[in-house]
């Protein structure tokens, strides 16, 4: 049983896609043991709530350093034995020491086909405003693991989107949600469950 902490920051719709499929066994063998987010209001957490999921407000601002709040999700990670961690719209900077101690262990959800449209300052709406701005006709979503760089991890499943006329950021943004967010990360996350994601040479492949 893959044991999953999802970090998060926002409306948490990939964590409610991730609570739906292991509902419903589009993932198996896995479950999700805690959900952490950096903002107390984030509605996300009241997904987890409603769920019956732990769920923890971590909080960088309630620590006097990084390294103070490194030790706190840490320890809080570690106390439930995770072997998976989920970045779903998680919009801290985590530090090298964190991605080492959990080296392998960590994957994102990035709303663009990585290498494009991706790294500092590209998150959220942003992503689809540049996107729309560059007129490129397909857009998507990326899983990949997290290393010590911003988007730069192995990338592990992607999924195309069709950008079209008179989109905007906002219904863009929605179509690569409901189109290849909602579908990729629970589709990684059974992989993984079942030890389907292989690493060589830092190229990761999904295998049936
Ligand atoms: C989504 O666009 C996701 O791709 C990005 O964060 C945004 C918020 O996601 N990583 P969520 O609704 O909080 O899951």
């Amino acid at each position: 049983m893959l044991n999953v902490a999802v970090l998060v920051s926002g409306g948490g719709t990939n964590l409610q896609a991730i609570i739906d499929a292991v509902k419903n066994g589009v993932i198996s063998d896995a479950k999700i043991s805690l959900v952490i987010s950096n903002k107390q209001n984030a509605y996300a957490l009241e997904r987890a709530e409603n769920a019956g999921i732990k769920n923890l407000c971590i909080s960088p601002k309630s620590y006097a350093d990084k390294a103070e709040y490194d030790d706190a999700m840490i320890k809080a990670i570690d106390a439930e034995k995770v072997d998976l961690i989920v970045l779903a719209g998680f919009l801290v900077v985590l530090s090298e020491r964190f991605v080492k101690h959990y080296e392998g262990k960590i994957i994102n959800i990035h709303p663009s086909l990585i290498p494009s449209f991706c790294g500092d300052g590209f998150y959220g709406l942003k992503v689809h405003e540049r996107v729309l701005e560059r007129g490129v006709k397909v857009t998507g979503a990326t899983v990949h693991f997290v290393d010590s760089g911003t988007d730069t991890g192995p990338i592990i499943m992607q999924k195309s989107v069709a950008v079209k006329p008179g989109d905007t950021p906002e219904v863009l943004q929605r179509r690569v949600m409901e189109e290849a967010e909602w579908i990729l990360l629970p589709a990684v996350i059974d992989a993984i469950a079942h030890n389907r994601v292989r690493l060589t040479n830092g190229i990761a492949e999904v295998v049936d």
